[in-house]
């Protein structure tokens, strides 16, 4: 590694990602600095992280547990409070991990954009809904995205064999792998009677309640085609969908020449995370190596777009651009909360965001408000229909 020790606010600390950031960290003292972390409700384990890392500004979601947290904390550690926080954090490092969940994440990918600053991006859906935003923040000058989700993180590693660096007209189309989810192969009969135990059974990743979720209903591969979309200026048409059960080849691209490069490892979010903290170095682990010793069976299969409706939706959304994602990923959020609270059944998800979508009418997204509003309207017709 490099000699200058760069600096890391990890936002987003206390969860599945959060925590295997934090495993990177420990295993690279000499290369990277935690100088920032934030979380939501798990204070005990924020306040254990700070101490730990000897972190000196801490960030939480609500006012509320200012107190908790500063009695855990004591007096040295600087605290900051929501979505002004997180912009604050956001703006103390060389490398900003956005780990938080959902559009909550949105003002750390806005402020280290903004600022100049490497977002080592987890949190796919403030990319998808500020599509627009995001793009324009990018170009302030030293701003750089690099994906942490496995199957973008795949494809940035393929596209280096583009011969372009925009467009990528060479590019015949990005193959995005999907796991499935655990009802793969289920028939529409069973996938009504789905619990929430079964849908929190993913096969080949351990993830945070909510993404688990949206792989069940394959709403993560449709938000992942939108960020393909999104991070590399690539138009949604020439993205594709191939179902992948083993969850070892992390994505694909497909040259106009008919030749396919693709990244391959054991399913691992840390060599994601050591990539995107990393560049332009690998870091030295060998996180998810293959032993192409042993048995290997890769298979590839259509996603079944009749039984998983959420796939077309985000097509849809993609399609008509402006505030439409922004809509889908809000909706998508209301419904999957209500799904893991025991409200609604597995296919009220979907249905429930085909239902909200419905009542889209074109906005182009100009601004931060007019995304806030979006964001607003979309819920509140989620939580009308779940109430219905
Ligand atoms: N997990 C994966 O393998 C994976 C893979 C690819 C992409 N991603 C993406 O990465 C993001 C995080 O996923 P995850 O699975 O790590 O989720 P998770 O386990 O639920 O963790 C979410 C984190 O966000 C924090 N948080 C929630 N609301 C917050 C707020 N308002 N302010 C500050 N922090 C807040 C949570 O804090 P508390 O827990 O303390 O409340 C927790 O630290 C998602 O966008 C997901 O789609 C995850």
């Amino acid at each position: 590694m490099s000699s200058t020790r760069r600096s890391v606010a990890l936002l987003g600390a206390t969860g599945s990602i959060g925590t295997q950031t934090l495993d990177v960290l420990r295993r690279e003292p000499d290369a990277f600095e935690l100088v920032a972390i934030a979380g939501g409700r798990r204070l005990g384990e924020l306040a254990a992280i700070a101490e730990e890392f000897h972190v000196r500004r801490v960030g939480i979601a609500s006012e509320e547990d200012r107190e908790t947290l500063s009695e855990l904390l004591g007096p040295r550690v600087e605290l900051v409070v929501g979505s002004s926080g997180l912009s604050e954090l956001a703006q103390s490092a060389d490398i900003v991990v956005n780990a938080v969940m959902g559009f909550a994440g949105l003002p750390v990918t806005m402020a280290t954009l903004e600022s100049g600053r490497r977002l080592a991006l987890a949190n796919k859906e403030s990319l998808i809904a500020a599509a627009p935003l995001v793009a324009q923040a990018r170009a302030t000058p030293g701003a750089s995205v690099l994906p942490i989700d496995s199957e973008h993180c795949a494809i940035h590693q393929c596209l280096a064999s583009s011969n372009s660096s925009s467009g990528y007209p060479d590019v015949r189309r990005l193959l995005l792998t999907a796991s499935g989810g655990p009802f793969r192969g289920w028939p529409k009969e069973r996938l009504a009677t789905a619990s929430r135990d079964d849908a929190l059974r993913h096969p080949t990743w351990s993830m945070g309640p909510k993404i688990t979720i949206d792989s069940s209903t394959l709403m993560n591969k449709g938000l992942e085609v939108l960020e393909a979309s999104a991070l590399f200026g690539i138009e949604v048409g020439r993205v594709d969908v191939v179902v992948h059960p083993q969850s070892i080849v992390h994505s694909m691209v497909e040259f106009v020449d008919g030749s396919v490069v693709a990244q391959l490892s054991r399913p691992d979010m840390r060599l994601p995370i050591a990539y995107c903290l990393g560049l332009p170095e690998r870091l030295d682990h060998a996180w998810g190596a293959i032993d192409f010793t042993q048995p290997l069976a890769l298979s590839f299969e259509a996603p079944d777009y009749e039984s998983f409706p959420a796939l077309e939706l985000a097509y849809a959304a993609a399609r008509r651009g402006g505030a439409a994602p922004a809509w889908l990923s809000a909706a998508n959020e209301v419904a999957v909360e209500a799904f893991l609270a025991g409200r609604i059944s597995w296919p009220r998800i979907v249905a429930t965001v085909a239902a909200v979508m419905d009542q889209y009418i074109d906005d182009p997204l100009a601004s931060l408000s007019d995304l806030l509003e979006n964001d607003a309207t979309a819920r509140r017709l989620a939580h009308g229909i779940l109430e219905e």
